[in-house]
């Protein structure tokens, strides 16, 4: 019998030996030390023997099963390690491997020149006008009759209007001013307000026009504002805007809601006055139209001008961005092709 428990124990050692993972280990645990493992079979033969015999075979029997359950035990510990250096070894990550590049996109020039716009103003004190006041789908009414153009006047001739087809007098907005009589219509001075905004003109598309474009409308209505205000205004966008203090110079000029009514030039950037193709050899460009809003249109909106005056002024984003970033045609910011989108 101790004969058998030294094969027993011979042969689980080296059954141990050649072990590779938990699961071989748990099989020769479950082979030779559970309760029907094949030493307990043994031990339940011990009754047969003589009580010397039952002692030293029996504690043989105890012998070999704690050899086997320590050698059992650091097997296991060893696999464990093993495997745990496999898996380690499988999920490593190699940090210096270059990782996958992204494509990032950005804004148009257009939405980040509106936005620097409406920056700058912003830190003038101008807030921007909440949406519901400046509808691109517009009435003729506040587009043009509130705005000071008289009906049938020529002056409507100046921009070649969108008119739609499903209501009468209902037009796609030709210019943002529309937005101040909304502004003054439901609110009361003081009214300090930018208003960015799409606007369409019927016009053959070229590289210099396009029948989609922007504008940025502002307004300022308060006590003795006066054409001095207007100039202090617009003179501190256009330094802040054009990076410089350059000079600039307010030409008379004429708009049905304003009185009177400027266009502002500021000195040609590409050649610094000199004359060019750009400034078509005038030295200057014009960047915007402005003036001092028309008693008229105050009072078409309920607003004394006893009590109050203000300035407005209006301007085109593709045209300022144009001059700015010297982009030679307008069409280039509707195309989105990305090798042009790329440089901004
Ligand atoms: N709405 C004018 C246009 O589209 C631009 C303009 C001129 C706006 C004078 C103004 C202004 O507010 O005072 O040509």
């Amino acid at each position: 019998m101790k004969q058998q428990l030294e094969n027993i124990l011979n042969s689980a050692l080296a059954e141990i030996n050649c072990a590779k993972t938990s699961e071989d280990v748990e099989n020769i645990k479950l082979n030779y030390l559970s309760r029907k493992g094949t030493l307990n079979s043994i031990k339940k033969n011990l009754k047969d023997l003589s009580v010397e015999d039952k002692r030293i075979v029996g504690s043989f029997a105890n012998e070999v099963a704690q050899t086997l359950e320590a050698k059992l035990a650091d097997k296991s510990a060893e696999i464990y390690r093993a495997e745990l250096a496999q898996k380690l070894e499988n999920e490593k990550i190699d940090v210096t491997l270059s990782g996958t590049a992204h494509h990032e996109g950005h804004l148009n020039p257009l939405t980040s020149t509106i936005n620097e716009i409406v920056e700058i103003f912003q830190g003038l004190g101008f807030s921007v006008m909440e949406n519901e006041n400046s509808p691109e789908l517009e009435t003729e009414y506040v587009n043009f009759d509130m705005l000071n153009f008289p009906p049938d006047h020529p002056a409507k001739d100046m921009q070649d209007t969108f008119y739609s087809t499903v209501a009468p007098n209902v037009i796609l907005r030709s210019q943002t001013s529309g937005a101040q009589i909304r502004e003054m219509l439901v609110k009361k001075p003081p009214i300090s307000v930018i208003c960015p905004g799409r606007v369409y003109r019927c016009e053959a598309v070229s590289a210099r026009k396009n029948n989609l474009f922007h504008q940025i409308e502002g307004l300022l209505v308060d006590t003795n504002i006066t054409f001095g205000d207007l100039k202090g205004v617009l003179n501190e966008f256009i330094r802040v805007y054009f990076g410089e203090a350059r000079p600039t110079r307010f030409r008379s000029s004429y708009f049905p809601f304003t009185e009177p009514s400027a266009e502002v030039d500021v000195q040609c950037i590409m050649c610094g006055g000199k004359g060019c193709r750009v400034c078509s050899g005038t030295g200057w460009l014009e960047v915007l139209g402005s003036g001092m809003v028309h008693v008229n249109v105050l009072k078409n909106v309920g607003i004394d001008p006893e009590v109050y005056s203000g300035f407005a002024f209006g301007m085109g984003v593709e045209r300022l961005a144009m001059l700015k970033y010297a982009i030679d045609d307008i069409r280039l910011f509707f195309n989105n092709d990305i090798r042009f989108l790329k440089q901004f």
